[in-house]
């Protein structure tokens, strides 16, 4: 009798789980959503039933993120002025508004502080953090429509660490954290909740030139808590945590993704 009790409890708390960190029939919309973390991001929410926006200036890798699943492709610069409003209209216009926002797209020029010139330094703190912002904010007022959103920055470790030439990325990152929480203390009253994502060292076309060099990529995995470089897979619980009702009183905070690299 006490064993079939057990399996009726796991089997309720099972479907409880799966409702809780459900995105089923939600719109995600995902900058960057062509390569690296953000392809992660929009492949991992449209397996778990979301309909995925891509936006990203190349078409072909926006496409072949999205292959056969339920979404659409936006190909353009968030960096050209009325970048954000322009993305607003051509997704409205599709009726196809994002329940969940997440700002994957970002550069880091990697120049040293010495060396960057004013252009550089612009262009890297306009895509990296003046852009989450004005993407996310376009789409508040059909959060706030329905009292339901999700606003998933990507910080990093540069949001709290200083890495050799990453002055404009760090300084633009370290604004993503702050930005997240005032995003939440904005907007969390209307059941928008904003929190970041802050990954350590994932390989991907950012981080490219530090996984070409193999003693580099081993010295980063010793500095994490867990000794290893993060895997694609490692996002998929945390991200489905943020964008579902399981992290509904959850806001305004950056949750580290790095084996433990900032716990060291
Ligand atoms: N990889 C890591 O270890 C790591 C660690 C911490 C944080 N992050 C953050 O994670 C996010 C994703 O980076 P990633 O590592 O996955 O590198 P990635 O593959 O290079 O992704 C960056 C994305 O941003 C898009 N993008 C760049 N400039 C753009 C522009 N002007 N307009 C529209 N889209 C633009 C790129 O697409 P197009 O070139 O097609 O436009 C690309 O899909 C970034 O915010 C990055 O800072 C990464």
């Amino acid at each position: 009798m006490r064993g079939c009790e057990n399996i009726f409890w796991e089997k309720i708390l099972a479907n409880v789980s799966k409702a809780l960190f459900s995105v089923a029939g939600k719109t995600a919309l995902i900058t960057g959503g062509g390569s690296g973390l953000g392809a992660f991001i929009a492949t991992a929410l449209s397996d778990a039933g979301a309909r995925v926006l891509l936006v990203g200036r190349r078409l072909e890798r926006l496409q072949e993120t999205l292959g056969n699943r339920d979404g659409a492709c936006f190909a353009l610069d968030l960096t050209t002025d009325q970048a954000s409003v322009n993305l607003y209209h051509q997704v409205a216009t599709q009726n196809d508004m994002p329940d969940i926002v997440i700002n994957a797209a970002g550069i880091n020029p990697r120049i040293h502080a010495d060396d960057i010139d004013e252009a550089s330094w612009v262009g890297s703190v306009h895509l990296n953090l003046n852009v989450p912002f004005l993407v996310a904010q376009k789409f508040v007022p059909h959060m706030k429509a329905q009292s339901w959103g999700r606003i998933i920055n990507i910080a990093s470790l540069q949001s709290s660490r200083a890495f050799e030439n990453g002055i404009s990325y760090g300084a633009a990152k370290g604004g993503v954290s702050q930005l997240t929480r005032a995003m939440a203390e904005a907007w969390s009253k209307y059941g928008i909740t904003a929190n970041a994502l802050a990954p350590g060292f994932f390989p991907t076309e950012l981080t490219a030139p530090l996984f070409a060099q193999p003693d580099v990529a081993a010295k980063l995995a010793a500095a994490t808590a867990i000794g290893r470089n993060g895997m694609m897979e490692d996002m998929r619980g945390p991200l489905l945590f943020l964008a579902s009702d399981a992290s509904a009183y959850v806001t305004g905070q950056s949750i580290a993704v790095d084996g433990g690299f900032t716990a060291k």
